[in-house]
């Protein structure tokens, strides 16, 4: 029986090239539709108003806040210009954690989630050396890194559309503890992002000028073309999945303002959102997103990013618990707790080389308090990881797959076409990475791919909005 339930789903997540090839497809004509008018597809396709990318001429010292993923952080970059490139880069980081807890008895403050970051800022600001002092008169400049999507009014503002990835979805207000701080998420869709940090910066008596707000994917975008010319796509393969691009200016009919400079936009496409008839879904799939936060929202990232992979892998260990049983004849009572299998807890189970799975057992065993389990049902799990992960990376490939061929990069044009990746996913997953890059040269062959290059652009988001907040400065400090 067992047997054949595993069959049964890896039949079901078969990705063969012509599937892939039909997604990638798929995402492209969904593409154009995002573009054409909003409202137009489930691929937002959303107006960054980033077009000039850094070039590598900034110079000044600036500030990024990067919010959305499973750290927070604060940074502060001092850029040097052509010669001398990023001279410093400090980094303050906390981790927000994955599942929003609510209560804690250590709790000493309650803080709304905007107030606490800008605390932190101002006690990173304050800590910091003479070094840092700016001129008289000048204000410290901002990139906002905030990884949800966000309809952008300007480059320094935009109004939250949802919440994606398990934060506060509509009217609910979620709380979390941040190590000793209760914080509470009171922005809410529609409300203006930067106004609300606008607010908590004031709060606390800083001096400070929002210059950017960015996605994820676009500051990654920014900071992979800081280094690389040749950085025109970006990738987040974390807690969420998304996309951004360098689109030409005069090819987004929604687009009515003044053509910029450059002709160029960044779109953030928000792939995540992406669904198409010819995605592999499975029964674990639809009762996953059935019983989710956000039902009927983000499949494509449901299928791929890291908040997701482990769950998936739960809701088949439960199936073949309660109807092959897989762990003996009582169901193990954790396995029905959802998200307590986290994908980090899958990737070490799924990269254990051990002769006897020793990883797969212990992980088995502090998880999910499931002991003595036999070798054959040890490899069975670490089978499952292998079609989840599979199923997850080749589907990435073919959206990467289809950006090129919306942008005719996909047919042999000999020039480097450069993805900046980043997110713990595809940082820390090697078998997904490995996967996602193997299937990325079997869909468009050896020759167009060796011309296709993904590099991991570790950090880039939070860099990345600074860099933008400096090409975007409000004083003239780039390099003519
Ligand atoms: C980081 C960015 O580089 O990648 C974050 O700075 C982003 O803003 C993140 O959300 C994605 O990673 P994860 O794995 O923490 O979701
Ligand atoms: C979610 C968010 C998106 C973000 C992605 C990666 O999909 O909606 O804005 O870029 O996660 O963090």
């Amino acid at each position: 029986r067992a047997r054949a339930i595993v069959k049964e789903i890896e039949e079901k997540c078969e990705t063969p090239i012509a599937k892939l090839q039909l997604v990638a497809d798929d995402m492209m004509a969904e593409m154009h539709a995002g573009l054409a008018d909003e409202g137009g597809s489930k691929l937002k396709m959303l107006i960054t108003y980033v077009n000039n990318l850094p070039t590598g001429h900034e110079k000044g010292l600036f500030y990024a806040l990067d919010l959305g993923g499973t750290n927070f952080r604060v940074i502060r970059v001092q850029l040097g210009g052509k010669e001398q490139g990023v001279v410093k880069q400090e980094a303050e980081e906390v981790s927000i954690p994955p599942h929003l807890m609510v209560g804690s008895s250590h709790v000493c403050e309650t803080l709304e989630l905007f107030d606490f970051i800008a605390k932190r800022l101002a006690k990173f600001i304050a800590s910091e050396s003479e070094e840092f002092k700016l001129p008289e008169g000048r204000q410290r400049e901002l990139g906002f890194t905030f990884s949800f999507p966000v309809r952008q009014i300007s480059l320094a503002s935009g109004t939250l559309i949802k919440w994606t990835k398990g934060f506060s979805i509509e009217e609910t207000v979620h709380s979390f503890h941040l190590f000793f701080i209760n914080a509470h998420i009171s922005l809410q869709v529609g409300e203006d992002v930067v106004a609300e940090l606008n607010k908590a910066i004031e709060r606390q008596g800083l001096d400070l000028h929002v210059t950017a707000l960015v996605n994820d994917t676009v500051g990654t975008l920014a900071g992979g073309r800081y280094y690389d010319n040749d950085v025109h796509a970006s990738v987040i393969l974390g807690t969420g999945t998304n996309a951004a691009y360098v689109e030409r200016a005069d090819a987004i009919p929604k687009w009515h303002g003044l053509l910029p400079k450059s002709g160029e936009m960044v779109i953030n496409m928000e792939w995540g959102n992406f669904v198409s008839s010819h995605l592999p879904l499975t029964e674990y799939d639809l009762s996953l997103d059935a019983e989710s936060l956000n039902p009927g929202e983000q499949i494509f990232e449901k299928l791929i990013s890291g908040m997701y992979l482990g769950e998936i892998l739960r809701r088949v260990l439960l199936k073949l618990a309660k109807e092959a049983s897989l762990f003996g004849d009582i169901v193990p009572p954790k396995l029905s707790i959802p998200f307590i299998l986290r994908t980090p807890h899958m990737s070490s189970m799924h990269h254990d080389t051990s002769s006897d799975l020793r990883a797969v057992a212990s992980k088995l065993k502090d998880v999910l308090e499931i002991t003595n389990t036999t070798l054959k049902t040890r490899k069975m799990v670490v089978e499952i990881c292998d079609i989840i992960i599979k199923r997850g990376a080749r589907l990435s490939a073919a959206g990467m797959v289809g950006i090129l061929k919306k942008q005719g990069r996909d047919s042999g044009e000999k020039q480097r076409f450069v993805i900046a990746v980043d997110g713990g996913l595809f940082e820390h997953y090697t078998l997904f990475r490995e996967c996602l890059e193997g299937s990325l040269a079997e869909i468009l062959g050896t020759e167009v791919a060796s011309f296709v290059i993904i590099t991991h652009a570790n950090d880039g988001s939070g860099i990345g909005a600074a860099l933008i907040a400096a090409s975007n400065s409000q004083y003239s400090l780039v390099e003519t």
